[in-house]
């Protein structure tokens, strides 16, 4: 038995997901805690959701008063007992890693009341496994976001062996009324349903970088405008009725086999992060970037993806 009216939402953890989550909620008028166990995480939560309103605000995705509202609707509060006390739903957005996520459940049991939801942002652990930690693991429910939060409109609402139904609806339902697009998981696997997606798209590029069958640029080039344009249109179940499920089987009949299937990590991956190439945040990675090129590419990429979002709800 789940509490379903829910005014006041914590969100643990203000990170590169937590102030976008908390910003959406908030100016869809739930009063929200966000918190962190640093406090100059908060204050970069500050700035950034001032930068979230002001772009949603600006591209017409929020009006002045949602962004008002969200302001008095949001607080920032270090102190987590604070923060999670009263709260009707909580969802945490803390380092993936188990032990720290039980180890928060634990924590939050004690503080808020037998019926309300604890939902968490795993992008892959087993909500099962994230509720053995709990007294009452019926609650414990897996809402997950996509990066960025605040753009991006599909939640994956998992369901782990012991979550109860009611746990799973109020999830889905406070999703809808933020106006995002919850979908249900109805097996708790790893990685769920998007990233077991997007990881064996990310698996077979890199395997193809690796065997030098085309270059980074190249790659990227065919999956954005001969893939990733189309899949925002048409889902991958949805293409293979209209390419004809006989081809399909033509072709999988060969291709399959030779797909890459390892469960090692590529190899140009391992390297590159042996020797501090991360990416973006260390101004190297299968690209290079330098300081000031990466403002303008993050500013641009974000606009690019709200002018395609507007594009495809013009279509709804
Ligand atoms: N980054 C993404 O693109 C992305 C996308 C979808 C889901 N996720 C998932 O969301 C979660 C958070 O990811 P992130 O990238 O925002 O992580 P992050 O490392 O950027 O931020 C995590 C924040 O949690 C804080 N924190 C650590 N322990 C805490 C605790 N006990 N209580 C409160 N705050 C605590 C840290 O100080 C940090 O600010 C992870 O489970 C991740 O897998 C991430």
């Amino acid at each position: 038995m789940s509490r379903n009216e829910i005014h006041t939402v914590a969100v643990a953890g203000a990170g590169t997901m937590g102030p976008g989550i908390a910003a959406v909620f908030a100016s869809h008028g739930f009063a929200v805690r966000l918190t962190d166990v640093k406090a100059e995480m908060l204050e970069r939560a500050r700035a950034t959701v001032k930068t979230i309103y002001s772009t949603l605000l600006q591209e017409g995705f929020l009006s002045q008063a949602q962004v008002d509202r969200g302001n008095a609707n949001l607080q920032f509060v270090q102190d987590q007992a604070q923060a999670l006390t009263g709260a009707d739903f909580v969802l945490e957005t803390i380092p993936e890693k188990r032990e720290i996520k039980q180890a928060f459940y634990q924590a939050a049991e004690k503080i808020v009341g037998q019926d309300v939801v604890l939902a968490s942002n795993t992008s892959g652990i087993p909500i099962t496994v994230l509720g053995e930690a709990c007294r009452y693991p019926g609650r414990v429910v897996g809402m997950h976001w996509s990066n960025p939060p605040h753009i991006i409109p599909v939640i994956e609402v998992i369901r782990g062996a012991q979550t109860e139904d009611s746990a799973v609806e109020i999830t889905r339902d406070l999703a809808e009324k933020i106006g995002m697009i919850p979908v249900d998981v109805s097996k708790d696997v790893p990685g769920f349903v998007e990233n077991r997606i997007l990881y064996a798209i990310m698996r077979e590029a890199l395997h193809l970088l690796d065997e030098g069958i085309a270059d980074a640029e190249a790659i990227d080039t065919i999956v954005k405008w001969g893939i990733g344009y189309k899949l925002a249109v048409i889902g991958p179940l949805e293409l293979l009725d209209v390419a004809g499920l006989d081809i399909y089987h033509s072709v999988a009949s060969y291709l399959n086999a030779d797909l890459n299937a390892s469960s090692e990590v590529s190899a140009l991956v391992q390297e590159k992060v042996a020797k501090g190439e991360l990416g973006i945040k260390t101004g190297k990675g299968l690209f290079d970037y330098t300081p000031e090129e990466i403002p303008t590419l993050m500013q641009r990429r974000m606009r690019l993806l709200l002018d395609v979002k507007k594009a495809l709800m013009k279509g709804q």
